[in-house]
């Protein structure tokens, strides 16, 4: 099973959130304790394996020893703010905002409620994700699975939803699988970047798969859903975005979560997934919501102050 974070089993606790739907009628996800997906060792290791950097290239950029940047990745803490500012350095990552997530524990405002929008969870391996579904007048798509179809099914079920797609932000499995029992209960489209179609498990028939190209609209109730695309965490990946009568929302995937963006997967992908949030995910409106496969949700504006991979030059 590959997911955002492989195989290892997380060693931070699961979010405080029993597995499954957060709250009826929209959900809403203040007052739940739900951490930074990543901490600052998540986010330098990222960084070095993206820039195809070695232990031993930041140690002798940084000047520190080997072991210490090593140390570093494995969650050690940082010695001083000179530490911080030269391993900030060296990886090409917005101090201000490091600074922010390591010293300042920043974390971004609880969400507003989201009538139209349903958060379902579920885990991988111990490893927490999420998905939503979006519905307006009797009808739904859902935005991944969060590994977690039965919920999906009853949630649609019991709300009375007509699904008319799927849309996947990526091919992993932690967002994909289980497509299969839900597209025996309702055969519907399903939304997918063509570059991940080979990384799902089970593959919809030609027909069922449709290849958003970049704009493509979809219909649901009086809603538009547009897709992005937005190639780095996967070649294939894509957002989502719709503007819900309350406000902007973007279902970003492993694109960019709070304080940080998933694994570019491959590490070739590092600049062109830097690329995809700057121009893709941070030109949306400042207020737009952003609503990642795994941690709490964000905004453009919280991301274009704290989030360390976005800068400006
Ligand atoms: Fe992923």
């Amino acid at each position: 099973m590959v997911g955002e974070k492989g195989t290892r089993v997380r060693d931070r606790p699961l979010y405080n959130l029993p597995i499954g739907r957060l709250r009826e009628g929209g959900s809403r996800e203040q007052g739940y304790d739900m951490p930074l997906e990543d901490d600052f060792s998540d986010i330098i290791k990222k960084a070095r394996t993206g820039l195809k950097l070695s232990v031993g290239d930041v140690a002798r950029m940084t000047g520190l020893p080997g072991a210490d940047v090593t140390a570093l990745e494995r969650g050690d803490k940082l010695r001083d703010s000179a530490e911080l500012r030269t391993v900030s350095k060296a990886l090409g990552l917005r101090l201000s905002a490091l600074e922010g997530i390591v010293l300042q524990k920043w974390v971004p405002r609880p969400l507003p409620m989201m009538p139209g929008i349903e958060t379902v969870r579920g885990e991988i391996g111990g490893y927490a994700v999420k998905g939503y579904i979006l519905h307006d007048g009797g009808e739904a798509v859902l935005v991944d699975t969060a590994y977690n179809a039965e919920m999906m099914i009853e949630i649609l079920e019991a709300r009375r939803l007509r699904l008319v797609g799927i849309c996947l932000t990526h091919g992993h499995a932690d967002h994909a699988e289980g497509i299969q029992e839900i597209m025996q209960r309702w055969p519907v489209p399903v939304y997918l970047g063509p570059e991940d179609i080979t990384l799902l498990h089970w593959k919809p028939s030609g027909q069922q798969l449709e290849r958003p190209s970049h704009g493509k609209k979809i219909r649901v109730g009086r809603l538009e859903v547009k897709c992005l695309v937005t190639p780095g965490h996967t070649p294939g990946g894509i957002c989502y975005r719709v503007d819900m009568p309350w406000g902007a929302v973007s279902f970003v995937g492993d694109t960019l979560f709070a304080g940080s963006i998933g694994r570019s997967n491959p590490a070739q992908l590092y600049h062109t997934h830097l690329e995809s949030v700057r121009r893709q995910v941070l030109t949306l409106p400042p207020d737009c919501l952003l609503l990642p496969g795994h941690g709490p949700g964000t905004t453009v504006g919280e991301e274009l102050e704290q989030n360390p991979f976005y800068t400006t030059n």
